[in-house]
């Protein structure tokens, strides 16, 4: 059964053969969004995720950018997270990996792409906290929020006990998503032990929302997010309390829920 707590809405699945035709579906919402804001003169406004993920959704992009001349010169993109600390140019940062995954390969301006900036003193973290989460507003919202999920359901990295009222701002990673993110430093020593995350509140506030998630590994996670009650335990579930948040599956990721 459908949460049905007051303020909560059943969240869209959407289940797939495997990721690349979840990832086919996706990136076509995001070309015909993009496309639309262009034809009103508009910006589209993007907020995204890392992890290996959303790979899949930005090879199609760059496929569609490359083979169907689709543009992103009216894309402005917010990054949901970065480790902290860590420096842009380095191998492991979001920064490195979204310009390596997406932002190299299409026509987006430089100056439209936005990711945290894990490089700052920590006493100025909580004010660029509040400026990334002001600079949001100002680009007029996001209007489309891409989202993974880990296996103990945190989005960004809004780890377990994040509330729905949470934005912006410096959190200790779990052990669990350091041991996971571990692969890519090599050595769990050298995972930085906290990360600059958009909230949950900051996620809520997007206009459309699509969270992907592949293999056997998340269906749990995916089970308690779209099948349990919404609580903080559980930040995908949190997600309930958007109008029109879909998740976007294959059908390991969507095993049990049948
Ligand atoms: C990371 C990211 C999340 C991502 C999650 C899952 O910690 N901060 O945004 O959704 O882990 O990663 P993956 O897609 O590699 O399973």
């Amino acid at each position: 059964m459908q949460n049905t707590k007051k303020g909560t809405h059943p969240i869209q699945v959407k289940t797939f053969e495997n990721p690349q035709e979840g990832a086919a579906y996706l990136a076509k919402r995001i070309a015909d969004l993009i496309n639309e804001k262009r034809d009103e003169g508009e910006k589209c406004v993007l907020g995204m995720a890392t992890g290996s993920t959303p790979e899949p959704l930005y090879k199609e992009l760059i496929r569609l950018h490359k083979e169907q001349g689709l543009s992103f010169v009216n894309v402005i993109t917010y990054n949901l997270d970065e480790y902290f600390p860590i420096t842009s140019d380095s191998n492991q940062s979001y920064h490195y990996y979204m310009h390596r995954q997406l932002f190299d390969h299409v026509d987006i301006k430089r100056e439209n792409v936005h990711v945290p900036n894990g490089d700052l003193p920590k006493e100025e973290v909580e004010a660029y906290c509040r400026s990334y989460e002001e600079q949001i507003e100002k680009a007029g919202g996001i209007d489309l929020q891409i989202l993974g999920i880990g296996h103990n359901g945190h989005i960004g990295f809004n780890e377990p006990g994040s509330d729905e009222n949470t934005r912006t701002r410096l959190i200790d990673l779990d052990e669990r998503t350091r041991e996971a993110n571990a692969r890519n430093f090599g050595d769990i020593n050298e995972v930085p032990t906290q990360a600059i995350t958009m909230g949950i509140h900051t996620i809520l506030k997007a206009k459309e929302i699509y969270l992907m998630a592949w293999g056997d590994a998340k269906a749990p996670a995916v089970k308690n997010s779209v099948k349990g009650k919404a609580t903080k335990d559980v930040p995908a579930s949190l997600l309930q309390f958007h109008q029109n948040c879909t998740f976007v599956l294959d059908k390991g990721a969507a095993k049990e829920l049948n």
